[in-house]
């Protein structure tokens, strides 16, 4: 059992903090206000390697693991949170199932240059009227010659304004009155591709989502990825990988909230002592601090089973589950720290109230997440 980082991990989570706290958080206030997208961010992070951490340098990653991944995840998060989610959507919901279920042509010509941060790719599966429920979709890619013509939509892509490619599931046949999905690698900008302005959010403003509709958009033999009828399995075994994005995310968010309460804690008085001598807040301190340890515990292990290649579902899903919860429950406690202080605007600590809440949505809902973990349970 080893709970030390190599100093290798050490030197990667240092200079993601210090970068970060540089040129990241000045930043974040105005960003989220403005719901501005960090295009000076992406392209700092694109520069560190940041957009493609895990993927080797042969196709334009940094060639790190998951667990590098977590760390810089993190602290990038803890800085701002939109960032971390562009982060997150490049590294583990595109270029991820790019690497793992691409061919050569397709590693070549789209993984290497979104992994090196050139561009950005995005997900589709989500769609108006089928979001937990996902195999539910009713966008359809029909034959077409050697390729496929696509209609339908997809909403709330992360990503979708700025993404040069987005991987699209679609439904291919109903064989059997059973649908089949097939995942597509479908590129902006073609006739038919419309993108909507983008999604007005509570939080995580800066990170632009919209909703994405193709009209007869048709989509070449050389951008099918993986098997036909495997899209379902893909996008499974590829949000097993994005909720340990998410659940770093909101490890960031929740570390962020936590240490202000700190500092606040030890410099407000009342009753004639900072109001880190009073027992009620201790309490407060206390389980934040212990919450953020077992999420990042259970973060570590789910980023450590996905670099042996183990299949990570569960871990993933109870990461994400316990980290995004945690993540609220600290945003809640930290704001209760600073009273007043908390509710204005001028301290942010409704901006990580607010970022938060995603985390428990987005990626699957707590909800799945405990549907993913009961089924591994219960066999
Ligand atoms: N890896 C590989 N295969 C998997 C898998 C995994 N993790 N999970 C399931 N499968 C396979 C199953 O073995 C099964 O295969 P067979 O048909 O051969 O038996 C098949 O997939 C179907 O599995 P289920 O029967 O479990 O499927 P289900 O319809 O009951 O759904 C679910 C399961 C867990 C509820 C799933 O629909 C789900 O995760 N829903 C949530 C969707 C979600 O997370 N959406 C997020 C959108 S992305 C996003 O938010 C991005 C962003 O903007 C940041």
């Amino acid at each position: 059992m080893q709970f030390d980082l190599s100093e290798d991990h050490k030197l990667v989570r240092d200079a993601a903090r210090d970068f970060a706290e540089r040129e990241i958080a000045p930043h974040a206030a105005e960003l989220d206000k403005n719901a501005r997208w960090p295009s000076q961010i992406v392209a700092r992070m694109a520069e560190l390697g940041y957009l493609g951490m895990a993927v080797p340098e042969q196709y334009g990653g940094a060639g790190l693991d998951n667990l590098a991944y977590a760390l810089v995840m993190e602290e990038v998060s803890r800085a701002c949170a939109s960032s971390g989610v562009i982060m997150s959507v490049n590294n583990s919901l595109f270029c991820d199932p790019l690497y793992k279920f691409g061919n050569d042509w397709q590693k070549r010509e789209i993984l290497t240059p979104t992994a090196s941060g050139k561009m950005l790719g995005a997900f589709g599966l989500t769609e108006p009227s089928s979001g937990s429920d996902a195999q539910t979709m009713k966008t359809v890619a029909e034959r077409d010659g050697d390729g496929f013509i696509l209609n339908g939509s997809k909403n709330f892509i992360t990503c979708g304004p700025e993404a040069e490619h987005i991987i699209v599931f679609a439904i291919t046949s109903r064989e059997g009155g059973k649908a089949k999905h097939t995942a597509l690698i479908v590129r902006r900008g073609q006739p038919g591709f419309l993108v909507s302005p983008h999604d007005e959010k509570m939080g995580i403003k800066a990170a632009h989502s919209c909703t994405i509709y193709f009209e007869n958009v048709r989509v070449g033999p050389e951008h099918l990825l993986g098997k036909v009828g495997d899209g379902f399995k893909i996008a499974m075994a590829t949000l097993d990988g994005g909720r340990i994005g998410i659940a770093c995310q909101a490890l960031g968010i929740a570390r962020a909230a936590f240490e202000k309460a700190v500092a606040y804690s030890k410099e407000r008085q009342a009753f004639g002592a900072p109001i880190a001598n009073l027992q009620a807040i201790q309490f407060m301190i206390a389980d934040m601090a212990t919450e953020l340890d077992a999420a990042r515990l259970l973060t570590h292990r789910a980023a450590w089973l996905k670099d042996k290649g183990v299949r990570h579902s569960a871990e993933s899903a109870m990461a994400k589950l316990y980290a995004a919860e945690m993540s609220t429950r600290v945003a809640h406690k930290a704001l209760q720290v600073h009273g007043g202080y908390g509710y204005v605007t001028e301290y942010g600590m409704d901006r990580h109230y607010r970022d938060a809440r995603i985390t428990e949505i987005y990626e699957g809902t707590s909800e799945i997440q405990r549907i993913v973990i009961a089924k591994s349970a219960l066999g």
